[in-house]
């Protein structure tokens, strides 16, 4: 059985999602029944993970159009379109692919609703055909992740050794349509035979890793032990890490990348460690807005998340906390970001914006 986080049947129109908040005690689904529900369960990480979070807010609004059939004309669709697509870029502001999402489905609404060759009906059907297309380019952009991936770590171990890999928070079929990011260089090199362990951090507060990683680790046989986030150091001085592979929510033109909280002290240690530090994602996750990591929005998040284990508190009370979502690992940290295009390597003076500047980013 596949893991699948998002359930998309276009013939009828029906989106389930499955509810990352209960894992993984308990695997329900949550139909989303148009873009408020697309809003929500993206705001209360039901459905978390980058690509995920685009495609869901995506598909949302295929939702949306088919559940409401009756535009008054194609300007009229193209508007619910745009404010719908707006709208959803604000249930969580860090990750970079609901907005770049948002944007391409906003211009392809606009030239349908402006060519003559498409009536109202075939705008409507061009353009939820064109969402559909999200969840197979997805998993096809996460297996050329995997492949240049582990290429990439097993051109620097001599020939037919297995190796030793970090993760955090993530990145696998949860995050993405399928097989996953920073989790598909792991499953790709599991493939291969070449992968003797892989370490999942815990993720705190959200415990991404020890909920949903450690799950598909164990889900798909792949060798796999969980550690707490304070144990990093501990594990790169003892352990023989090969490398750390994390994904990126937002890369910034000279490379800077925002992932979850707790990205950059790993790398930090990576770098004192002399661990190769990779960063894996799609192209969709560069946004050459940004000249650098700074200006990227980082989401504070409630400090319930900290406070709480399921409803029952764990912190002292009356404490204050500070529960920031996300850092920036600056560029000089990272010894390449492997995406379906590639590897870049920024820590190596190759410079990023004008190397991929050049390229149509959607
Ligand atoms: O807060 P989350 O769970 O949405 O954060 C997820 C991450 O930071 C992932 O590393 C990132 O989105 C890449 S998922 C392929």
């Amino acid at each position: 059985m596949t893991l699948q986080a998002i359930k998309w049947n276009k013939a009828d129109g029906k989106l389930e999602i499955l509810d990352q908040t209960l894992l993984p005690a308990t695997t329900s689904y949550i139909q989303v029944k148009g873009v408020k529900d697309g809003w929500n369960v993206i705001n209360k990480m039901q459905v978390r993970g980058a690509p995920a979070i685009a495609i869901v807010g995506s598909l949302s609004v295929a939702v949306e159009i088919l559940q409401h059939p009756n535009y008054e004309d194609k300007k009229a669709l193209f508007q619910t379109i745009k404010d719908n697509m707006n709208y959803l870029v604000t249930a969580r502001p860090t990750a970079v692919n609901m907005n770049k999402a948002a944007n391409f489905f906003t211009e392809i609404a606009d030239y349908l609703s402006y060519s003559d060759e498409f009536t109202l009906s075939q705008m409507k059907d061009e353009f939820i055909d064109r969402i559909d297309k999200m969840l197979m380019d997805d998993i096809k952009d996460n297996k050329a992740i995997g492949k240049f991936g582990a290429d990439e770590i097993l051109r620097n171990v001599p020939e037919g050794s297995s190796v030793r890999v970090l993760t955090h928070c993530n990145t696998g079929s949860l995050a993405t349509a399928g097989y996953g990011t920073a989790l598909g260089v792991i499953r790709s090199l599991h493939e291969r035979g070449r992968l003797e362990h892989v370490y999942c951090t815990e993720t705190r507060p959200y415990n991404q890793g020890a909920r949903l990683t450690a799950y598909e680790l164990v889900h798909d046989n792949i060798p796999a032990t969980l550690i707490c986030d304070d144990m990093v150091a501990a594990l790169m001085k003892t352990k023989q890490i090969t490398a750390v592979v994390v994904g990126a929510d937002r890369i910034a033109a000279n490379g800077d990348t925002a992932n979850k909280i707790g990205t950059y002290q790993i790398a930090i240690l990576a770098k004192y460690h002399d661990v190769p530090f990779y960063v894996a994602a799609p192209l969709t996750s560069i946004d050459l807005n940004m000249s650098n990591g700074d200006q990227i929005i980082i989401e504070e998040r409630s400090e319930q998340e900290m406070t709480h284990m399921n409803d029952k508190r764990i912190a002292a009370e009356g404490i204050t906390c500070w529960n920031p979502a996300f850092d920036v690992t600056p560029t000089s940290l990272i010894t390449g970001i492997i995406m379906n295009t590639g590897v870049s390597k920024p820590s190596d003076g190759s410079d990023f914006i004008l190397k991929y500047s050049a390229l149509t980013i959607n």
